[in-house]
Order: structure tokens, then C-alpha cells, then sequence
């Protein structure tokens, strides 16, 4: 077992045997291409009549792969399953959990370049945005293996004269599994595997637009010989499967990933008590952002521009740590709505698996349309310094935009987008940039571009986000480094990638024997 954890490096393309090592996955994967994948139930593979079809978001004709896609019989059949597995798998020791975890990472490590290609053809991501997305599932599997042990010896008690007392741990059940589509293997693997690592068994009901990739998680679960029934793979859609498994009664907590609509959907159903359940649900869930950088009169400018333009547009601004408001105090307004405008007008736009292309396409149609109308409302609210078209039409392009002059309570600057829309806004002083950055009613995450350390203290105190970022961009989260998840309506405060998270899927027993 490592001693000490280290996080996953990331892969430098402009070493030549990189990027050939990059051209060949992708040129394996090709062929791959089309692949149908069943549901996985306590092992059994399982193909259905209707299926989940995965397109290429770069080139929507070429379709990845399809899934099954389970109905209510099925779903309660992973149910059946999950329950059956729970007996055995909770009394497995936390050391033998863990190590399915580590032989996990090793695996995905080997095949690093294979992972990083299905998640540049399936959910658009440029090379490094793919290869930092399958870092961060290394990294998840072994910070949760190596994590593990600290809570496997229980909590610290105060020793009592005639008693033998401790407080172990212990796991909570069945668990259901709703990751979001934008790190389609980061964040599945981590809400995976801290909860299986932890003693619990799962359904991993993946994203619609995603399904591929999970099915390779899947395929890792089967090779690491995880026992039938601990992870169930059950593509589906929301409506057909997913209110049905949130209240069923013998699901015993819920771990979701996504936006703050389907969130506080599952945390209402969640809530309720179906007939023959005997506890009240946990709900783990990471929602939204509406993050801000804020840029002093006394920063550096480059770096600031930087920054936002970084922040704004990874992954085409589809994070939900993403910068999608500049806030600038009006000294330096003017300087850095140039810079920034310069930046984006520099970026390119194509297919994902182009290497010199610095965004892809955005995930589907849905999303499409929606910051379509966005821009289109943008351009009523500000001025459109950068972008504001669509791209190539082969796929789902849109230009990196740049919006200024937005007043703060715009739409554009209170709803969240998903794309690669900034709104770019003019504070009075640093004062009002952290009011105008805290009106919002959500908390994730946030930067502070200043050289005044008064302010960056006044920041730490008063910016009201669960990462906040100093002279840095507000993306990137590493696990370990950076615990990640915010405030409000963010989501329920937890911390994917802390030494506190595992903590969400266990419990605690305390045990007092009378010697
Ligand atoms: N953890 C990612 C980041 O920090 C977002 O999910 O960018």
C-alpha cells in the first residue's frame, strides 16, 4: 500500500511519445466505436428492448456506443441484488475494500491514455481536460483506499473504570449512485468508490449523455474481481427509473453529483417515507455555481485575465467551479475587459480530439439550445465583446463569450449557464465586488486576483464559497489538496476529495461491555 498519497501527475502533450501515445488510444477506440454495453445486475449481464444511445458531441452522426437502458422490473432487481451482496461485503475488512480500490487505480493508470480517449469522444473534452479528468478518478481510488484505514479505528472514547467501551464505524446499505455527465469518470469513480470502500453496495445509475465511459468504470469493477452485486451498473432515464429507486424503501442514502433542480428534486422524494422503510435517507448531493473571480484595482492584470479566461472556458465552461462572472473593480474595469476579450478571441474551437484545439463542442442539444438563449438574453443584458455565435454545425460549437457591462443582478449573472459564457461586471471598490460575489444563491467556489493582503484577508473571512481561490483560477480542484463542494445551494457541504467525505457513507456504534 503507497505510504503516502501523492496526487496522479498530468500528461505533458508536447512530449512527442505523449501525443503518439494519445493518437493510438484514439485510434483504438475507433475501433471500439458503436459498442453496445447491458446493464450489470449482481454480475448478470442484462440486455433490454430499448437502449441509450451515446453520440459524439464533436460530430453528433458518429454514435460511441449504445447501453441498456433498465425499466422498473430491473431496477428493482439491482435493488435485490445491491441488498444481497451488503450482507457479506460490510463485514469484508476495510483493508481487503481498500485494496480493490488501489488495483483499480493501477489498472486505470495503465490504461490512462484508453480512458482519457472515450471521454475526448464522448463528452467533448480537449486532451488535457480529458487526461485531468482521469487523473482525478486515479487519484479518488487511492485517496478513498488510503483514507480508509483512519476510519476503520473508530472513534477516539474516553476510557470508563469497570467497562471496556469503543466506537467503531460501520456502514449504511444500499446506496444509489446519480453522477453527472461533465467528469463522467472523475466524479462516477469517486462517488463510487467511497462509497463501496466504506461497505456499502451501490447502483451506478450513470448520465444519459455519458453512458459509455461508465460502462468502462464497469468493465475496471468486473476486472479488479469486485464480488457480483457490490457495484450494479443500470443505465436508464430519470423519469423511467430514477424517482423509483430515490424512494424505494430499501435504498439507504443517495449520492448525486449535478444541477441544483434535479438535487432538490431527489432531496424532496428523498425526504419522504415509503411503506417498509426503516430509516431516514442520507442525501450527499454537489449542485451548482455561480462563480465568481473578482479582479482588485491592485492585481496583476495578466494574471487575472488568465484566470478568468481559464476558469471561464475549460472544458467549455461545463464545471460547476467554472468562472462565469468576472467581477472588476472599475480602475482596472476597462484594461481587463480588453485582455480578456484579446484572450478569448484567441482560442480556438473544433472537434475535441484535434489537439490543437484549446474547446470542444458542449455535450447535447439540450445544453445547446439553453446557452443559445442565454448568449441571446446576454446581448439584451451587456455587450457582447467576444464570440456569441455558434460554431460548425457538424457538431454542438459554440463560441467562447465574453458579455460586459452586465449589471449584477442580470439573469446572465445570477442563472447558472454550463457553457462558455462569462458575464464581465464593474464594481466600485473591493467592498462591493465581495457583496456583488456573494449575491447569489449559490456558494461553490470563487477568486481573488489582489496584491493587498488586507483584502485577501478580508476575502478568506467574507467570501462566502466552499473553495475560494487566491491569485489563482477557480477551477482544478486537486483531491487531497483541494476538498471540494460549496455552500447554499451548492449542495449539502460536503467535501468530495477531504478527509472528511468517507465519513458521509458510514455510521457510528458504540459499544459499552461491563468487564
Ligand atoms: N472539481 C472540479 C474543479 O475543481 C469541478 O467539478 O474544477
Amino acid at each position: 500500500m503507497p505510504a503516502e498519497f501523492k496526487n496522479e501527475a498530468f500528461i505533458n502533450f508536447s512530449l512527442p511519445e505523449n501525443t503518439k501515445a494519445m493518437e493510438t488510444a484514439l485510434a483504438r477506440i475507433a475501433s471500439q466505436k458503436g459498442g453496445h454495453y447491458p446493464l450489470v445486475i449482481g454480475g448478470e449481464k442484462i440486455n433490454t428492448q430499448s437502449f441509450i444511445t451515446s453520440a459524439n458531441p464533436s460530430d453528433f452522426k458518429e454514435i460511441i456506443g449504445t447501453t441498456a437502458s433498465a425499466n422498473v422490473d430491473l431496477a428493482e432487481k439491482a435493488v435485490q441484488a445491491a441488498l444481497a451482496a451488503f450482507a457479506d461485503w460490510q463485514y469484508v475488512s476495510p483493508e481487503e475494500r481498500a485494496r480493490y480500490l488501489f488495483k483499480a487505480a493501477a489498472i486505470m493508470r495503465r490504461k490512462k491514455f484508453e480512458f482519457s480517449a472515450w471521454l475526448v469522444e464522448e463528452a467533448g473534452k480537449n486532451w488535457a481536460e480529458a487526461d485531468a479528468d482521469t487523473a482525478e478518478a486515479i487519484d479518488f481510488l487511492e485517496y478513498y483506499a488510503q483514507q480508509m484505514p483512519k476510519f476503520a479505528a473508530g472513534m477516539t472514547v474516553v476510557p470508563s473504570a469497570g467497562e471496556q467501551n469503543e466506537c467503531f464505524y460501520i456502514p449504511l446499505g444500499v446506496g444509489l449512485i446519480v453522477p453527472p455527465w461533465n467528469f463522467p469518470l472523475a466524479i462516477l469513480t469517486g462517488m463510487t468508490a467511497a462509497a463501496i470502500v466504506t461497505g456499502n453496495t451501490v447502483i451506478m445509475k450513470p448520465a444519459s449523455t455519458t453512458p459509455v465511459i461508465a460502462a468502462k468504470l464497469m468493465e475496471l469493477w468486473e476486472e479488479v474481481s469486485l464480488p457480483p452485486g457490490v457495484v450494479n451498473f443500470l443505465p436508464g432515464s430519470g423519469g423511467a427509473i430514477g424517482d423509483y429507486l430515490v424512494s424505494h424503501p430499501k435504498i439507504r442514502f443517495i449520492n448525486f453529483t449535478g444541477s441544483k433542480e434535479v438535487g432538490l428534486r431527489i432531496n424532496k422524494l428523498a425526504a419522504g417515507v415509503s411503506p417498509g422503510q426503516k430509516w431516514i435517507k442520507r442525501v450527499v448531493a454537489e449542485m451548482g455555481g455561480k462563480d465568481a473571480i473578482i479582479v482588485d484595482n491592485e492585481a496583476e492584470l495578466e494574471d487575472a485575465a488568465n484566470g478568468i479566461v481559464n476558469s471561464a472556458f475549460g472544458f467549455q465552461g461545463q464545471k460547476c467551479s467554472a468562472c462565469s462572472r468576472a467581477i472588476i473593480v472599475k480602475d482596472v474595469y476597462e484594461e481587463i475587459v480588453a485582455k480578456v476579450t484579446a484572450k478569448t478571441k484567441a482560442l480556438t474551437l473544433g472537434p475535441a480530439s484535434d489537439p490543437a484545439v484549446n474547446l470542444g463542442p458542449v455535450i447535447d442539444k439540450n445544453a445547446y439550445d439553453k446557452i443559445l438563449e442565454y448568449i441571446e438574453i446576454g446581448r439584451k443584458e451587456g455587450r457582447i465583446v467576444a464570440g456569441g455565435a455558434k460554431g460548425a454545425e457538424t457538431g454542438y460549437f459554440i463560441e467562447p463569450t465574453v458579455i460586459a457591462d452586465v449589471v449584477p443582478n442580470a439573469r446572465i449573472a445570477q442563472e447558472e449557464i454550463f457553457g462558455p459564457v462569462v458575464a464581465l461586471i464593474k464594481a466600485e471598490d473591493f467592498e462591493q465586488a465581495i457583496a456583488i460575489a456573494n449575491d447569489t444563491e449559490y456558494g461553490l467556489t470563487g477568486a481573488v486576483y489582489s496584491q493587498n493582503r488586507a483584502k485577501l484577508e478580508k476575502a478568506r473571512r467574507e467570501f462566502h464559497v466552499g473553495n475560494l481561490y487566491l491569485n489563482r483560477k477557480c477551477t482544478g480542484a486537486l483531491v487531497g489538496v483541494h476538498p471540494f463542494g460549496g455552500f447554499n445551494m451548492s449542495g449539502t457541504d460536503s467535501k468530495a476529495g477531504g478527509s472528511d467525505y468517507l465519513l458521509l457513507f458510514l455510521q457510528a456504534k458504540s459499544v459499552a461491555e461491563k468487564l
